[in-house]
């Protein structure tokens, strides 16, 4: 059985050493003589590699070859991807890849691709790292309605959030060290904005409610403004600070999608989920809770994910597909964040104090005062209680005797 790679960066060269040195545990495990990389594409040279042999600057090397059975994109964003995943499943190949952009921005036209030339298009590395996430999603849950799916669902901001939390590291040596080990994104803003869990998240959205679920229509925040005040008093009323992707079901049956920093119960498996380790919460109306936990990023975990997409396209074999996917793409799947009732950490300055005391209690209520030793005299910080968010930040941009210096939105039932 022979594969091809597309892209020989972190994660294809993953692929490529993986297949090769674990060929015949492989091999056994798929039923099949053997299993081998026959062709790598990449527009770079490699002098030296143990693949060199192997490596191709020219498609058609891998779409015209009738003896490659299953091509592993691991190139990275949307332009040439997109071509080159097409052109490989009209060719009547499965294509498995690791590119989240690229399946949250165009799975519903190739997953479509897929199902009418009888082969497979698996993205299991997409979301998760390593952790096999999407096939029991898919498969073992199959049985379930989802009522909420959660996660800590980039590698990179939680080890950056770890290393300055627990070791008072500075953010862009932590994202240095994060780009080292290979987590990051070669823009390192998409994991900082959260772009790359807002992708991941309609990726989750997606197979969640069996509609595309376009990346564009997800509230996303990233890390860039929390600050270790935050985080200070955050720990002082036991939460941790976690950026989570969500889609929850609501009534009406649309999702609340979202992705923001959020304080986390010390109570929650979330909440100690460190370093570059992701966790997803998902809830199934018959399961109940479930949790997935392992490395979210880097090399090897990658691509352990992408030789698992690779053994299942062996095992089917060719003209058969896995059949799990989504449909076409729906807008109105996503519902207005803004209504969503939650409750919001407040943190901010008064100018005279007694006064701002009063006045947060005839707007808010009772809130959660939060306290810690050396703070800043005239600074407050508090929990409110539960309402829609949009009537929460009315309320806030009513204050007069307190200005706001930060919002974080609390998540006190996962
Ligand atoms: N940059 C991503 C992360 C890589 O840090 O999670 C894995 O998708």
């Amino acid at each position: 059985m022979q594969i091809a790679v597309m892209g020989f960066g972190t994660v294809g060269s993953g692929v490529a050493e993986l297949v090769t040195n674990n060929s015949a545990l492989l091999a056994r495990r798929c039923g099949v003589d053997s299993i081998e990389v026959k062709r790598i594409l990449d527009i770079r040279d490699f002098p030296g590699s143990p693949f060199e042999d192997k490596l191709t600057k020219n498609f058609e090397d891998i779409v015209s070859d009738p003896e490659i059975s299953v091509v592993a994109e691991t190139m990275g964003g949307l332009r040439p991807a997109f071509e080159f995943t097409a052109a490989c499943l009209k060719a009547g190949k499965h294509v498995v890849t690791s590119n989240k952009e690229l399946v949250a921005a165009k799975g519903d036209e190739l997953l479509k691709l897929a199902r009418e030339n009888s082969v497979s298009y698996l993205f299991e590395a997409s979301v998760g790292g390593g952790i096999p996430l999407l096939r029991p999603i898919s498969r073992c849950l199959a049985g379930n309605e989802f009522l909420e799916i959660t996660g800590i669902l980039n590698g990179t901001t939680n080890f950056i959030l770890t290393k300055m939390i627990t070791e008072n590291m500075p953010f862009g040596e932590a994202l240095s060290i994060a780009q080292k080990n290979g987590y990051a994104e070669r823009d390192p803003s998409a994991d900082i904005d959260g772009a790359d869990a807002c992708r991941k998240t309609a990726i989750l959205a997606s197979l969640a409610c069996g509609k595309h679920v376009d990346p564009d229509l997800i509230h996303t925040e990233g890390i860039r403004d929390l600050n270790l005040e935050d985080v200070r008093y955050a720990h002082a009323a036991k939460f941790a600070v976690k950026l989570l992707g969500t889609c929850r079901k609501k009534r009406d049956g649309s999702f609340y999608t979202i992705v923001r920093p959020a304080l986390v119960p010390f109570t929650s498996l979330l909440s100690r989920v460190d370093g570059v380790f992701n966790a997803v919460m998902v809830r199934g109306d018959a399961v109940g809770v479930t949790m997935f936990y392992g490395r979210g990023a880097g090399k090897m975990p990658t691509a352990s994910a992408v030789v698992g997409d690779i053994a299942d396209c062996v095992c089917l074999g060719r003209n058969t597909k896995t059949g799990y996917g989504w449909g076409d793409r729906d807008g109105s799947v996503v519902s207005d964040y803004l209504s969503e009732p939650v409750s919001l950490y407040v943190r901010g300055l008064a100018t005279d104090r007694a006064a701002a005391y009063d006045e947060l209690l005839e707007v808010f209520g009772s809130n959660r005062y939060i306290y810690v030793g050396d703070a800043p005299i005239n600074e407050i910080a508090f929990i409110t209680q539960r309402d829609s968010e949009r009537t929460l930040r009315q309320k806030l941009g009513t204050l007069r005797n307190f200005s706001v210096k930060s919002v974080i939105r609390v998540e006190d039932d996962i």
